[in-house]
């Protein structure tokens, strides 16, 4: 499959030039994906989240991460986290990215802002030159808010889809959200859509990710990766 040699790279470089990073974190957030999961493998298989705290960004990591006998911690009672690793399905040179096909993009945002340095970790096929540019852009819909963004997204000009799939009706994110995809293609101000987006009451999140990234790891099919230092604008690691 595309791709999967270089996220199991990626998954390999990070754990390797972040080892210290990672091991003075005392508090290490975990996002969602199957990036991820193969590194929550490695770092498992290395003892490296043992005594830590570890926050999981969706009921899918948590589950994933208790069955493998780390205990998690409720994002809630933990104000500032140390280092948090996530995937992306979109990277811009920027950094900024899209995420969200898990349906975990709240839960990873609010992590992301969480924490101190943040590490996103991609194979190559996810690299762009304009978010929107291969991946719809999910956002997450109070019910209430259905018809309403519908129709603000039409007048937008942009195709959507509700998200399906493993139930009838649309895929309801862990916090309650419906997830909608809107087909942007290259998205030229992705600072101005966030905005005019989430000026919607109800819409309560997008998974455009911008100023997000401390470091993107990116993984190369043909083996190996490279490191990516990006400028953080947002979350703990500027303004908390
Ligand atoms: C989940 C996400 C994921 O991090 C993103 O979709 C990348 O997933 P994968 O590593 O499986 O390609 O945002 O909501």
């Amino acid at each position: 499959m595309v791709g999967e040699k270089g996220k199991k790279e990626a998954a390999t470089l990070v754990v390797k030039e972040f080892e210290e990073v990672l091991s003075d974190a005392r508090i290490i957030g975990v996002g969602t994906g199957s990036t991820v999961s193969i590194i929550v493998d490695l770092l498992v298989s290395q003892g490296m989240l043992d005594d830590k705290i570890v926050v999981p960004s969706s009921i899918d990591t948590a589950m994933k991460l208790s069955s493998k006998g780390i205990a998690v911690t409720d994002p809630m009672t933990v104000e500032t986290i140390d280092a948090y690793i996530d995937g992306a399905d979109e990277v811009d040179p920027y950094g900024n990215m899209v995420k969200g096909r898990g349906a975990a993009l709240l839960g990873e945002k609010m992590l992301a802002y969480k924490s101190r340095v943040n590490i996103f970790v991609v194979d190559e096929s996810k690299i762009v030159d304009k978010l929107g540019s291969m991946k719809p852009v999910p956002i997450e819909v109070h019910r209430w808010m259905l018809r309403t963004v519908e129709k603000v997204v039409r007048d937008m000009g942009y195709d959507y889809s509700f998200r399906s799939g493993g139930k009838d009706g649309p895929v309801i994110s862990d916090f309650c959200g419906v997830i909608m995809d809107l087909y942007t293609g290259p998205i030229s101000d992705p600072y101005g859509l966030e905005d005019r987006l989430r000026s919607i009451p109800g819409l309560v999140e997008t998974g455009l990710f911008l100023g997000y990234a401390d470091y993107v790891v990116v993984g190369w099919d043909k083996g190996g990766g490279e490191v990516r230092k990006h400028s953080r604008s947002r979350g703990a690691g500027y303004n908390i």
